[in-house]
């Protein structure tokens, strides 16, 4: 082991004591955003910008695919070689809701596992001292007990419907753990439960469920047509609203100095199901028409409720935004955005 390994706690042959100190970094913080332009990127932009541009000694860059294709090594090099940063937030993935990840599953695996490795070695090769990247609840193992927490990412098969996806995810955790172990690097993982927010990717064919429920309401009302909902409405999630991920991610990048992930999430008490969630935005856009169930669609994972008791052990207080003005600022953005939404 390296003395900062030492230092933090590990033993060769032991079980990985992953709790570290980033106390090595010292000088201007350059923090590059890997998928700065998508739902949770554009969020942190938002927050980072409230703050003034960051705090005192930071330097934010937002990186899109148009700067560097990461499923490339050479360009994600030479866009970290033009960037040095010292801290990288890893966003950039492909991304999307049920129906487009049962369709191609190959695409969801081969597409973030090449992502994942070149953003993570070439992190590594330009001395990046902290990477915060981001898991997801729905990488967890389908039989599982509840509520799910961090110890249980590799305890069993994902859902079959999003397999891909999942496995791809799973494996930062290996990454992270073997950049520890191999190089003393302290580059972790965050897990967010379904986030929504303004930016978000409103197709009805290939977003997640709340998105594609806002678009088809909109459409529905428009056009005076019943809003048809996918599925039987009772599966349950939580859900998670963009802005308050963003304050969150900042807190771990400057503040969580473990190498195992944390779940960011609202409490088990705050699940909704998808028939509340419908039910919510019809709320939130007015829509007056009916609302039926089409159930010859697949509902996914029944639940996946996640346990929020490490994040609350570190952050008693953090008050998340409730989820019905989250939603009808997400609804009221996508109407006065409607026209440039991605969608
Ligand atoms: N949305 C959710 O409910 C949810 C839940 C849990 C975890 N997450 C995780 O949160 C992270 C951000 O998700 P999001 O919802 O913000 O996704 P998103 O809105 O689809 O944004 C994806 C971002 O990744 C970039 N990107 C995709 N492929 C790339 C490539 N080959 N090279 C470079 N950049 C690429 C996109 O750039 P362009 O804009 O140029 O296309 C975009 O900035 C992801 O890691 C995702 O797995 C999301």
């Amino acid at each position: 082991a390296t003395e900062s390994q030492e230092a933090a706690g590990f033993h060769p042959n032991q079980k990985l004591k992953l709790v570290i100190s980033v106390g090595d970094h010292s000088g201007p913080m350059r923090v590059l955003v890997t998928g700065g332009s998508g739902l949770v990127g554009r969020a942190i932009q938002h927050i980072v910008k409230e703050e003034g541009g960051g705090k005192e000694g930071e330097e934010w860059t937002f990186l899109s695919s148009k700067d560097a294709n990461l499923m490339n090594m050479e360009e994600t090099r030479a866009v970290f070689q033009k960037h040095r940063p010292t801290h990288i937030i890893h966003l950039a993935a492909m991304v999307g809701g049920l129906f487009k990840n049962m369709r191609v599953n190959l695409d969801f695996w081969r597409n973030n596992i090449y992502i994942n490795d070149n953003v993570l070695q070439a992190a590594h090769e330009v001395g990046v001292v902290k990477v915060v990247s981001c898991l997801s609840t729905c990488i967890f193992p389908d039989k599982t007990t509840y509520p799910i927490d961090e110890t249980m990412i590799h305890n069993g098969p994902p859902h079959e419907s999003n397999f891909g996806y999942a496995y791809a995810k799973r494996m930062i955790d290996v990454h992270n753990r073997a950049y520890f172990q191999q190089h003393g690097r302290y580059y972790t993982a965050v897990i967010p439960t379904n986030v929504f927010g303004p930016h978000d990717n409103f197709s009805i064919e290939d977003g997640h469920v709340l998105p594609g429920l806002i678009h088809k309401a909109y459409i529905a009302q428009k056009e005076g047509k019943p809003l048809v909902v996918w599925g039987s409405g009772t599966p349950r999630r939580q859900f998670i609203y963009s802005l308050d991920l963003a304050r969150l991610f900042l807190w771990v990048l400057r503040e969580y100095n473990e190498v195992e992930p944390i779940i960011l999430s609202v409490g088990e008490e705050d699940e909704v199901s998808i028939k509340e969630a419908a039910d919510a935005v019809v709320a939130a856009l007015g829509f007056k028409g009916e609302v039926v169930y089409d159930t010859s669609k697949a509902d996914g994972q029944f639940k996946k409720t996640a346990s929020n008791a490490k994040l609350l052990r570190y952050l008693p207080n953090f008050s998340f935004t409730p989820f019905n003005k989250a939603l009808k600022d997400t609804c009221d953005w996508f109407v006065a955005n409607y026209d440039t939404a991605r969608k």
